[in-house]
């Protein structure tokens, strides 16, 4: 038996007649930048989350771009974020010639520890940037508080998150922009790279509209210094063929990774879940000790996994200029070397999950 890790192949068979039928119509009308899809796309992604304002864009990175370009966050300023996630959270931050301030994540949910924040704070701190590593949300109402107290702007990179909620609601409804990312193996992916933007907050909107135009106020007027970052109509076509589609698909990952839980917990720390918010799964990862054989092991037997992530942002070359050394942040270490992610589609069926579990279980 192979299995697959994200199964895009068979989701595609199964919504091959819309998807295709969308991508069909662009073709025929051959608007492919800012078609009419893209509108329908961020009405349908408004209603979804209830937001006042979806912004789609050209990738999850470019969502992080537009957010921190939104709230003016510049050269020299300190922005707060997890050491734990894929290196774009922390690359934009530095793109903007902005600084990433690292803080250590929770043992037991891989995200951001939020007692630890508040001693990040500095006068030139302007904003926290949680990430809703594997899915699901952070602490929200704690570092809201904090950044509250302190007047501090809040953006959630939520790539791995969307769908997920917090208190019932939406990520957006607990922060000031909310980014996700579209990319293929993403939660809701589409067929090349794709991401949006998120806000409660009308000027933001405005302003993010104009920074994915390259600022423009109206054609070859340009208020601001923007990007070229906005989403093809036929990655707004696919999305819109497979947004109707995607309620059921979380809770088919809910019900996977309740059965992984089920499974693993008596043998390897299986992650934890926080009340009062729900995930998406985007990874379903577990700690191990053995990891490196591990993963060949289950290579062999077919199984295929991944490591997300194997080196935390503070030990990254890239950010060496931080000064940053081992042992600054312990936790994400420790954990950089124990993490491994499981096979995770909606799709996934019991059968191969329980190959995964039997050879997992043989092998810790
Ligand atoms: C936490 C996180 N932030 C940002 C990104 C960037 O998204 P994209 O690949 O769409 O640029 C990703 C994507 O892997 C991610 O996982």
């Amino acid at each position: 038996m192979k299995i697959d890790f994200a199964n895009l192949q068979h989701q595609y068979q199964l919504y091959k007649t819309e998807i295709d039928a969308n991508i069909q119509k662009v073709l025929d009308n051959s608007n492919y930048i800012m078609g009419i899809e893209v509108k329908e796309l961020e009405s349908e992604l408004e209603k979804f989350t209830k937001a006042k304002h979806a912004i789609t864009c050209s990738s999850g990175t470019d969502a992080l771009l537009l957010a921190m370009m939104a709230l003016d966050i510049q050269l020299g300023d300190e922005v707060i974020t997890t050491v734990f996630s894929f290196i774009a959270t922390a690359e934009t931050i530095a793109l903007l010639k902005a600084v990433p301030v690292f803080v250590d994540i929770e043992e037991s949910t891989f995200n951001i520890d939020a007692s630890k924040i508040e001693a990040a704070i500095t006068p030139k701190t302007k904003a926290i940037m949680p990430v809703s590593l594997y899915g699901q949300p952070a602490d929200m109402d704690e570092i809201n508080a904090i950044a509250k107290k302190h007047n501090l702007k809040v953006i959630i990179d939520g790539a791995q998150s969307f769908g997920a909620t917090y208190k019932e609601q939406a990520e957006v409804h607990h922060c000031n922009i909310y980014t996700t990312s579209f990319f293929p193996s993403k939660p809701l992916g589409c067929y090349g790279d794709g991401g949006a933007v998120f806000t409660n907050n009308a000027e933001y909107a405005e302003k993010i509209k104009k920074l994915r135009v390259h600022g423009q106020n109206k054609r070859y007027q340009h208020k601001y210094i923007g990007l070229g970052a906005r989403l093809d109509t036929l990655q707004a076509a696919v999305l819109l063929a497979k947004l109707p589609h995607y309620a059921k698909e979380i809770t088919a990952r809910k019900a996977v990774a309740e059965n992984y839980t089920q499974g693993l917990s008596k043998c390897v720390q299986t992650p934890k879940l926080k009340s009062n918010r729900s995930s998406v799964w985007a990874q379903y990862t577990v700690r191990v000790k053995n990891r490196d054989q591990l993963q060949e092991g289950l290579k062999r037997a077919g199984i295929p996994t991944g490591v997300h992530y194997p080196m935390p942002m503070h030990l990254q070359e890239c950010f060496q200029y931080l000064g940053l050394k081992e042992d600054d942040c312990p936790v994400s270490e420790r954990l950089a070397q124990e993490v491994i992610s499981l096979p995770m589609s909606p799709y996934l069926n019991d059968k191969e999950q329980e190959t995964i579990i039997m050879r997992l279980v043989e092998r810790v």
